[in-house]
């Protein structure tokens, strides 16, 4: 027991040396780009899409990010929007839903990017919130792909 009064003071000072040269480096990044802060995703946590939420959508979709949008969409989303999104999805007769057909350009004219990210990370009325189930990234392309449903 007493040997470790000898080995831990040395293995600490090991530990603070080692993380020392990453600290200031760390401290002068940020002051050498002067680009304004990026829209760091303030949706990490738990919290609802905060006001801060971008109306444009910051993000380029991929065929990979909207490959993996589809699969989110067809998990989360058309047991009531439908597979295609014409809202007739299965749960549409046991909630007593009437959904908007996607497919429809009208639908989505009015709303947003920002507010179609909101809706979705944070659900509204029957709409369970998608929250944190997919990160801020995976949103926006979510709101890409619902978009999409119209243009074919
Ligand atoms: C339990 C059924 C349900 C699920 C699951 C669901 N939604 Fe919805 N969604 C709704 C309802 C109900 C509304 C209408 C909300 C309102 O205006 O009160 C809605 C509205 C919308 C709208 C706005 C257009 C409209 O029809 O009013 C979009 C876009 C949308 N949902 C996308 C999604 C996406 C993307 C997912 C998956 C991440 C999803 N929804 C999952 C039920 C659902």
């Amino acid at each position: 027991m007493l040997k470790l009064l000898f080995v831990l003071p040395p293995l600490l000072f090991l530990a603070l040396l080692t993380q020392e040269p990453a600290a200031p480096a760390a401290s002068t990044a940020p002051a050498a780009q002067t680009a304004p802060a990026e829209p760091a995703a303030p949706a990490d946590q738990a919290a609802p899409a905060s006001a801060a939420v971008p109306q444009n959508n910051p993000v380029k979709p991929t065929a990979e990010s909207q490959a993996h949008a589809k699969n989110t969409y067809s998990i989360d989303c058309a047991m009531c929007h439908g597979e295609n999104g014409n809202g007739k999805g299965d749960l549409v007769g046991d909630m007593k839903l009437s959904l908007k057909d996607l497919r429809d350009p009208d639908t989505l004219k009015d709303m947003s990017d920002g507010e179609l990210y909101t809706l979705i990370h944070d659900g509204k009325g029957k709409m369970p919130a998608e929250g944190d189930r997919a990160k801020p990234d995976d949103v926006w392309n979510l709101v890409i792909l619902v978009r999409s449903f119209a243009k074919k």
